[in-house]
């Protein structure tokens, strides 16, 4: 499994670090960075909440998947943080397995509970209790997560930590 020529795409629930370990392994690799939720913004040109609000989710997971298969077809080697919803869609696994490599960021519910400080994109965790609604995706999403091709524990470090481990990782697999 040679990443070198291929995308590495990250996955997980909200609060694992796709959004900064993403950025810092992008500048390690000397790549280009993708977030999927800010290329949906650009692309609806509304926030995320809006989205959900004006269109509701299933227009928002639709839309996600175009965005990710257009980050997926450029054809400089990217590292692309992807939505934690991203990768439960079938057609994004896919398209996923096809231009790239995908890493799933694998956090427990603590970590993430300390980890999510704004949910100002999250309108999921907008309302109701956080914990149980994250508790919920964890039993509902790990075992589709689980389909990536590598997995990295986050628990612990800072996002640069993370990016090295991911990128240690990925060679070691190569
Ligand atoms: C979502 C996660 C969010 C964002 C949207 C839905 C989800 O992205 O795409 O609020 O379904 O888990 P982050 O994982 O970057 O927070």
């Amino acid at each position: 499994m040679d990443y070198k020529n291929k995308h590495i795409v990250l996955v997980g629930l909200m609060g694992a670090g796709k959004t900064s370990a993403g950025r810092q392994l992008a500048s390690l690799l000397k790549r280009p960075f993708y977030d999927t939720d800010l290329e949906a913004e650009y692309s609806a040109g509304l926030r995320i909440s809006d989205i959900f609000e004006i269109y509701g989710e299933p227009t928002f997971r639709e839309l996600e998947e175009k965005v990710v298969l257009r980050v997926l077809k450029e054809n400089e080697p990217s590292v692309i943080a992807t939505g934690g919803g991203a990768y439960m869609s079938e057609k994004s696994q896919k398209n996923i397995a096809k231009h790239g490599i995908s890493v799933w960021l694998n956090a427990s519910l603590d970590i993430l509970m300390d980890r999510i400080v704004t949910t100002a994109h999250r309108p999921i965790l907008q309302q109701g209790d956080r914990r149980e609604t994250l508790k919920a995706l964890i039993e509902k999403r790990y075992p589709i997560y689980a389909r990536a091709d590598v997995h990295i524990n986050v628990d612990k470090g800072s996002a640069t930590t993370m990016a090295r481990r991911i990128r240690k990782k990925l060679e070691e697999a190569s």
